[in-house]
């Protein structure tokens, strides 16, 4: 089945097809064990080499090739490499395509795609069109039309896209998603979730050289701050909205039974990153970026709703001092829980009135299966471990030809707040209707990580 999924792959490019749409690749559907997954990766700056340091440590990935165009990460990416013992990749480092000529060129089953945002879709599609499952860094999209190009090509194609988020996996929430599955919160009814992280003074390069991410930004700044802080200013949106949103998401069966309906935002004023520039010592009035106007308002809030009606209040917050927070809280009929606060209550279960401290009560005690069987591989994993299992899900899915947990409606239906956030800020906060991405099959499709053993990671 594979053989031939390639080797039609293989005419279809002889035949000059290149990265036109190839018809439906139907993916068996029957688990086939497979002892290795041939990876590739796209990008490999402070994220993909954290991906690439996960993959290295696996002995059932075997990494064929890499692209980037800054010849900084490649090296970095061969001395670790080198330093793990591995076989060496094809490198692809010639210009900003050169990815497409990786794709059809390469063996690869899966591609890792961990470039700036403008990138995601493009290398998205042109992977599912080469036969190449992509898992492709957050947020997937920018814009409707590259929400719409994600869901278009993986149906026509049947290739898997599997949106590389990571909090899906954090350790507390997947202890409250088995607190969920096991209807500890009743019927759910409100969540809140965001992404707050004061941004602009991020140390990159392992903290040991400060590159002023902020004051500086494009070509004079390093990692992230090179295109990242571009987006403050041109667009008025919550802009990285699937952290908060993603476990919030798969709490809610979101695309599995239940969808996103409508969604409301508006945005503070936005006065953090000139703020910061002005009082930086390397800033200040005289500083050319001290003249600059930041489109994005610093908090940008957006309340959805959903059509089993649980709302979600969602915060983009990146240019205001603060500490960082994800700003999760859970509730339903009999149950809620607060991350900041490291708060929980459960009806019957806790003091009547009165919170438990969660992280050292029934978050131990529902610690989810999966993290009690891989604690040791994700331990010195980025973010706390959860990284270890988005990787690990993405690999298993390459391996198993089996669709991935996060797919391509997720990917869509979370970035699309993006677009959705930017017109209702736009139109003083009128209400903006979801598509439905899934066209229809929300309603019948199976929520994941229903049984801990599901999604074939355990
Ligand atoms: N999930 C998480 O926790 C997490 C954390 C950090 C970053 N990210 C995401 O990862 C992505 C990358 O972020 P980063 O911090 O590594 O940024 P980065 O700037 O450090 O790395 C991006 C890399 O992509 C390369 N690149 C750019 N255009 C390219 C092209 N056309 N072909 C090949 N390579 C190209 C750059 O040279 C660079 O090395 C972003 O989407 C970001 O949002 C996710």
């Amino acid at each position: 089945m594979e053989k031939d999924r390639r080797n039609f792959l293989k005419k279809a490019s002889a035949a000059g097809i290149g990265l036109s749409l190839s018809p439906s690749i139907a993916f068996s559907k029957k688990k086939k064990k497979k002892n290795k997954a041939l990876i590739g990766l796209i990008g490999v700056g402070a994220r993909g080499r954290s991906h690439l340091k996960l993959l290295l440590n696996r002995s059932d990935v075997e990494i064929i090739s890499v692209c980037d165009i800054d010849p900084e990460a490649i090296e970095k990416s061969k001395k670790m490499i080198r330093e793990a013992g591995k076989k060496m990749p094809e490198f692809y480092t010639a210009h900003e395509h050169s990815y497409q000529e990786m794709l059809k060129k390469e063996k690869l089953e899966g591609v890792i795609i961990s470039t700036p945002w403008r990138w995601h879709v493009p290398m998205s599609v042109d992977a599912m069109k080469c036969g190449v499952y992509a898992g492709v860094e957050v947020s997937a999209a920018m814009n409707m039309k590259e929400c719409w190009d994600l869901v278009d090509t993986y149906e026509a194609t049947k290739v898997p896209c599997m949106i590389l988020e990571n909090v899906c996996y954090r350790r507390d929430v997947m202890a409250v998603l088995n607190m969920v599955r096991q209807n500890l919160f009743g019927e759910l009814v409100h969540f809140r979730g965001g992404y707050c992280h004061d941004l602009r003074s991020v140390k990159f390069n392992n903290g040991k050289q400060y590159y002023g991410g902020g004051v500086e930004f494009g070509e004079k700044a390093y990692s992230e701050a090179k295109w990242r802080t571009k987006y403050s200013l041109m667009r008025e949106a919550d802009i990285y909205p699937t952290h908060g949103l993603g476990p919030l998401a798969m709490y809610a069966n979101i695309n599995r039974g239940n969808r996103f309906k409508s969604l409301v935002s508006i945005a503070s004023k936005g006065v953090g990153l000139h703020d910061y520039i002005l009082n930086h010592p390397k800033g200040g009035i005289n500083h050319p970026n001290a003249s600059k106007e930041f489109k994005l308002g610093d908090v940008i809030t957006s309340i959805i709703t959903c059509e089993n009606g649980e709302t979600i209040l969602l915060t983009h917050d990146t240019n205001l001092v603060r500490p960082y927070s994800l700003d999760f809280r859970v509730q339903g009929t009999r149950g809620i829980w607060e991350v900041d606060a490291d708060k929980i209550h459960l009806a019957g279960k806790t003091k009547d009135h009165h919170w438990d401290k969660a992280s050292e009560t029934w978050l131990k005690e529902y610690d989810h299966p999966l993290w009690k069987k891989y604690e040791k591989d994700a331990t010195g994993a980025g973010h706390g471990g959860m990284d270890f299992f988005v990787i690990h899900a993405f690999v298993e899915a390459v391996k198993n030809k089996t669709e991935p947990p996060l797919d391509v409606y997720d990917a869509a239906a979370w970035s699309a707040i993006t677009p959705l956030s930017e017109a209702s800020i736009q139109l003083g906060g009128e209400p903006q209707t979801f598509p439905d991405f899934t066209r229809g099959k929300w309603m019948h499709r199976s929520p994941i990580y229903q049984q801990p053993t599901d999604n074939i990671l355990l």
